[in-house]
Formats: C-alpha cells, structure tokens, sequence
C-alpha cells in the first residue's frame, strides 16, 4: 500500500483545491451557478468486503475518483477556506449529508425537515460552507440512517490547518463493522433486543472496509495517523504495540499536553489523531488493535520501510488551538438532561425510517428524530449567551452523545480524572453525571443525540433551538 507522504499530501490537497473548492473570490451562495460545484454522489456499488463474497448494493459516495476500495473518499478542507459541494442522489430513498463537528451555519447541518428538506431520489442539493476549525472530522446522512450508514455512507474529513506542524507522513483510518451474512449479503440491520442494551454489533470489522489492512510508513519517521470511529454501534478501546505514539487531538481538537496512547476509548462518532514514531528497522511493524471485550483484534498495521529517519516524538509542536469560545461559568444557566431507558412502544412512521421501537428518552421525551412533526426543543437558548448542560445518564449503557453546530467542554464529571479539550461528541460512560460547558453561538435548531444509532433512532434524539 503507498504510502501518503508530505509531498504526496500537498499534490494531493492541491488538485483537492481545485476540484473541490471554490476560489477566494467566491462570497456568496446566490453566484454560485448550475455547473460550477464539484459532485458528491450518493450511489450503490458492490464491493468484496467479507472473505467469502461480494456485498451487493452497498452504498457509497463518489467525489472525482473512487478509491480502489470503493469507500466514502476522505474530504480534504482548509480552515478558514470555502468548500462547496453538489450532493446528488443515486440511492433509491431520501438522503442528505450531515458533516459530523463541522461547526458551520444551520441551513448546511443536512438534517432533513429541521434544516433542509429531504433530497430525493434524482435530486441533488448544494453545500458550501466554511470550516472555522482544523482537524478530523466525518461526514454521513441523518436520514434512514440506521440502513444507510450500515450500508457504508460513511466517510471521513481532513480539515488542513497550514499552520500544523509537518509529519513525515499522514494515514486516515475509518473504523467500522458490517452486518453481512455468508456469501456477504447484508443481514438485519439490528435486534431489537439489543438495540434495547448497547446496540447491535456488526458481523465483519473493517479499517478502510479492509480487514486488518497493512500500511507501509517510514521506518523512524513520525507518522500522524487520524482514526475516525464510524460505525453504528462499537466502541473501542484502542492499543498500539510495536512503537511509542502520543495523542495529539481529540475530536478535532489539539490536547494541551500530548500523552501517550494507552488504552483508550472511542465511542461511534469520535476521532483521535494520534502522532507514531515509527521503529528503527525496517520491516518492523506497529499494531493498532481494538481490546475492548474478552478477544483483542488487530485493526491495521503498519511497516516500516526505507532508511531510518531517526526522528524524535519530542520534536513534534503542538497543534494551533481551534476557535472555541468558553462558557462563562458566572452567568451559564443550566440545563439538566436526563438519559434514560423508556417504556417500549412503537413510534409513528417516518419517511427517514423508524425501527417500530421506543426505547430510550431524553428528559424523559423519546423521540426518533427527523420526523416532519418536530416536538419542541430540550431548551431555547439565547444567541452568544454561555450555558451548563447537566448531563445524567442514568443507564448502564455508555452513551456517545453528539451536539451539532456547537463544541462544548467537560467541565466536571463523576467518571474521569482527565477531561478532555472541547469536542462535539462525549461518551457518556454508565451512571456517569458531567458537566458541560458552551456558548450558544450558532443560530438555528441543532439536534443532540446518541450516536449508537439505534439508541438514536429508538428515542435518544432531541434539539435546541438558538435563537
Ligand atoms: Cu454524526 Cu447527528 O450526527
Ligand atoms: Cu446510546
């Protein structure tokens, strides 16, 4: 497998730039003529997945090239820079496209009937946008999105930051399961009887839609190597063997003091960057595996290759913080949010899908989200003002929550020593009660929900509307 050098990486961002991003004289939406955006298109393919077949009809993204393994291309974006997109829909049902952490203006957040209409089968719709912040971050719909991300729409994103310390080399991994059955079919996308515990796993474990890729990176050389966990269900508690590696960003965003990667836990819907000194002899090889649960797996692997380039994991800089406002802590309202299982009953149909089930409630609410009849926000929050979510949850289930549009800081908790920078997503562990604190400074109604999507999509969703 190449590998992504530095050098590759600016050839590469460069013909990204001018195939995905529109220039600096581009200002407003409305100049934006019929031609102009560059295609990302939502479509079927078949793909070898399992070992013993071809998986018909997995779902897909295209954006210029397809990636030899047929997944989601990995969407590079700058900080601070334009990028636009045409979504077009190949699929056979509505779909839209959600940047996961992107902090960016409500009416581009992709959530059908709250932030756009659905986009139908022929349709497409346009998303341009600016990062304001630098790091990892995905991209996947928030429609039927139970079958349509099991059936592979998800894909990672690079927002570059020109003022990132250089590596020798950068790998992007996207973590996640099929529900495939022999001969690879897909399977049922979940057991009920699960989704009403800690969700339904996955049949075939993938990085890249890979089983245990090999990634080959020079021998010596720092690597940073970006994991993003998309997968419905699992969380992961990751291990390196093999090479002395430090975490350098949670979530996208820098962590004050790198530490080292021990044993940590990603929830569906987190990223970690993490820098890698490789080994000083080439052919040795570093393994990254999942040691969550009684039977440890290796997810990839990577190589050394060529002559050593003796670097030093002390010579990495620390990554420029990103744009997070911090609460004001003297006049932050709070906000209790209870996370609960439910009574069970079946929800209403939507055209985004349901799963029949209801059993899981914020503030005792369960809703399914993305229905056409919203019911009414967790709280409307002023514009600009701080506020402190009181989160509970009050399950034996840890919980991988995710606002849109808003990063927040944990400010407390019951469960952890360590808190970590502001993010997008927390994993909220068994009983665990935390303090969140943010700014409400995004316009619009954003949705906070559990990213095991079927807790989600059985009740854990809700929505604040700033205003
Ligand atoms: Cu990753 Cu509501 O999204
Ligand atoms: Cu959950």
């Amino acid at each position: 497998m190449p590998i992504l050098t530095r050098r590759n990486l600016l050839k590469g961002s460069a013909a990204a730039a001018a195939s995905f991003s529109v220039g600096a004289g581009f200002a407003a939406r409305a100049q934006i003529t019929a031609d102009d955006l560059p295609l990302l298109k939502a479509h079927f393919t078949d793909v070898r997945i399992a070992a013993d077949g071809i998986t018909p009809k997995v779902m897909s993204y295209t954006a210029g090239e397809t990636a030899a393994t047929g997944m989601p291309p990995v969407l590079r974006m700058t900080k601070g820079k334009p990028f636009a997109t045409r979504l077009m829909n190949a699929l056979e049902e509505p779909t839209t496209v959600h940047w996961h952490g992107l902090r960016i203006p409500n009416a581009m957040d992709g959530v059908p009937e709250i932030t756009q209409p659905y986009v139908y089968p022929g349709d497409g719709f346009d998303y341009v946008f600016t990062p304001p912040d630098a790091g990892t971050f995905w991209y996947h719909p928030h429609c039927n999105t139970l079958t349509q991300m099991g059936h592979g729409l998800t894909g990672v994103i690079v927002v570059e930051n020109p003022e990132d310390p250089v590596f020798d080399a950068e790998i992007v991994l996207n973590l996640r399961d099929w529900r495939l059955g022999a001969g690879g079919a897909f399977i049922t996308p979940f057991k009920p009887r699960d989704a009403a515990r800690g969700g339904t796993y996955g049949t075939v474990r993938t990085a890249n839609w890979q089983q245990e890729p090999r990634y080959d990176a020079p021998t010596g050389g720092l690597v940073r190597i970006r994991i993003a966990a998309t997968d419905v269900t699992r969380i992961y508690t990751l291990a390196l063997e093999g090479a002395a590696a430090r975490i350098i960003a949670l979530d996208a965003s820098p962590v004050a003091t790198p530490h080292p990667l021990d044993l940590l836990d990603l929830g569906p819907g987190q990223r970690v960057d993490v820098v890698l000194r490789m080994p000083d002899n080439e052919g040795e090889t570093v393994t990254l595996s999942n040691v969550r649960g009684n039977n440890p797996w290796t997810i990839a692997t990577f190589r050394a290759t060529g002559a050593s380039l003796k670097r030093d994991l002390r010579d990495v800089s620390a990554l420029p913080a990103n744009p997070v406002a911090e609460a004001d802590l003297s006049t932050a309202e709070r906000i209790p949010l209870d996370f609960t299982a439910t009574a069970e009953h079946a929800p209403s149909p939507s055209l985004c899908g349901t799963l029949g089930y209801t059993f899981w409630a914020i503030n005792k609410v369960p809703w399914p989200g993305d229905t056409p009849d919203p019911i009414s926000p967790l709280a409307e929050l002023k514009l600009g003002k701080s506020y402190v979510l009181q989160v509970a949850n009050r399950t034996p289930h840890a919980h991988p929550i995710h606002l849109h549009g808003m990063s927040f800081r944990i400010l407390s908790s019951n469960k952890r020593a360590i808190l970590p920078p502001p993010t997008d997503t927390i994993l909220l562990l068994p009983d665990e009660q935390a303090e969140l604190g943010l700014v409400a400074d995004n316009l619009g109604d954003w949705m906070l929900h559990c990213h095991i999507i079927e807790h989600q999509k059985t009740g854990m969703t809700g929505y604040f509307r700033v205003a």
